[in-house]
């Protein structure tokens, strides 16, 4: 059997690295790697590859830096000719990102099969581009792996009982990943200041973007960072070349974006989070840390259901004082939300049953 897997941005290649180790145990599979090039600094991309078992990817397509119609539109084009040449029983997509999409549709029109990872996740916020991507990938997928009970009960409500597509229970993958991955971590060479920090990621579009939700968030930070609160920031590319072109002063401590490994280590050490990353709001949880998400919904929202997670609206003129009072949250994370991390063999045994 042949999978042809398409990959592009950095939480895709954590996901996928826990299927590419179980695909790598079955000799009767080949996993051929595109990278549409979605990501691609190093430490956004090479660095996943050399640190986590995932295969080198047999095409890289270096499409980047577009705007979502002419990114999409161009790995579409390339996907077509790599999947008419390399002609694969299942095409394995990830997550929500355009190269998501751009692989599902490319080979959905071909009229080749297309698993979907992290597939029925709704934030129903349809101006979020990532809502967009993941509405039209199950749309089109023919097996659609779901990581929670709720993801398969968003399928049902709207439909997709009545279609031909598969839909399975697999538990989330980014499961898989932190338990194998977590005995390796990495502390990051040359953090300083390393005594009891919040650790911050923000890189949505509707946060970035809009520049006055971005001075909100940083000026919320800056103001608890003269309080005495410690902040650790790995920060993303598209949000440093947003700070860099405004001006917005960042009064506290900013690192490149670091490795999974030494992510996981950021995690495990902190004494809380502050994110509007879909990955890192599960991963929160799975390392006992509360976690604070600068967004008006979630696609994760058993977290929220738990009380493991507060959202928080970027506008409101409270925001300083609401995270304030959520910092010392406690987290009982024994609810066992997302699977029983074997979701990478539940998926590979499945593909196998319905190739
Ligand atoms: C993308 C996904 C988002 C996901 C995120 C993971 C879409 C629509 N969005 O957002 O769902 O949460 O990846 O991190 O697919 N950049 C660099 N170096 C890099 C990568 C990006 O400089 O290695 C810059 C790009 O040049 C661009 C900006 O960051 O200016 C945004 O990159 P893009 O891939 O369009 O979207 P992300 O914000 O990374
Ligand atoms: N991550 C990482 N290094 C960093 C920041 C994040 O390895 O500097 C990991 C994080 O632990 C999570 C994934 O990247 O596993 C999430 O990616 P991101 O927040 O970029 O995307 P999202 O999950 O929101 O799509």
């Amino acid at each position: 059997m042949k999978i042809v897997t398409i990959l592009g941005a950095r939480p895709q290649f954590i996901k996928a690295s826990s299927l590419s180790r179980e695909i790598a145990k079955r000799n009767e599979i080949e996993e051929i790697i595109i990278h549409t090039g979605q990501h691609f600094d190093v430490n956004m991309s090479a660095i996943f590859f050399k640190e986590m078992e995932i295969p080198e990817p047999k095409y890289n397509l270096e499409i980047n830096s577009l705007s979502h119609g002419a990114m999409t539109g161009r790995m579409l084009e390339e996907i077509e000719k790599i999947l008419l040449l390399e002609r694969p029983d299942w095409t394995v997509v990830y997550g929500d990102t355009n190269s998501t999409i751009a692989g599902a549709l490319a080979s959905k029109k071909l009229h080749m099969k297309v698993a979907h990872v992290e597939a029925g996740l709704r934030s129903y916020e349809m101006r979020m581009p990532e809502e967009i991507n993941r509405i039209l990938t199950d749309q089109i997928s023919d097996i659609l792996f779901c990581p929670t009970q709720i993801a398969v009960d968003n399928l049902r409500s709207e439909g997709f009982e009545n279609k031909d597509s598969k839909i399975y229970m697999s538990g989330d993958i980014m499961y898989d990943s932190a338990l194998h991955y977590k005995t390796k971590m990495k502390r990051p060479i040359g953090l300083v200041n390393e005594s009891s920090y919040i650790l911050v990621t923000i890189h949505r579009q509707e946060n970035t973007d809009d520049s006055q939700r971005l001075k909100n968030i940083i000026e919320t930070l800056n103001r608890l960072a003269s309080d005495g609160e410690n902040f650790l920031w790995p920060m993303h590319p598209r949000t440093k070349k947003i700070i860099e072109a405004s001006g917005i002063p960042v009064k506290f401590n900013c690192i490149e974006p670091v490795g999974y490994l030494e992510m996981l280590y950021l995690i495990d050490n902190c004494s809380s989070i502050i994110t509007d990353s879909g990955g890192l709001q599960k991963e929160a949880y799975f390392f006992n840390k509360f976690c604070i998400t600068l967004r008006d919904s979630t696609e994760w929202v058993e977290l929220v259901d738990n009380n493991v997670n507060k959202l928080m609206n970027v506008d409101d003129s409270t925001l300083y004082e609401n995270i304030k009072s959520h910092l010392d949250n406690k987290v009982d994370s024994s609810l066992n939300l997302y699977g029983k991390g074997n979701a990478a063999e539940i998926i590979v045994n499945e593909l196998i049953n319905n190739s």
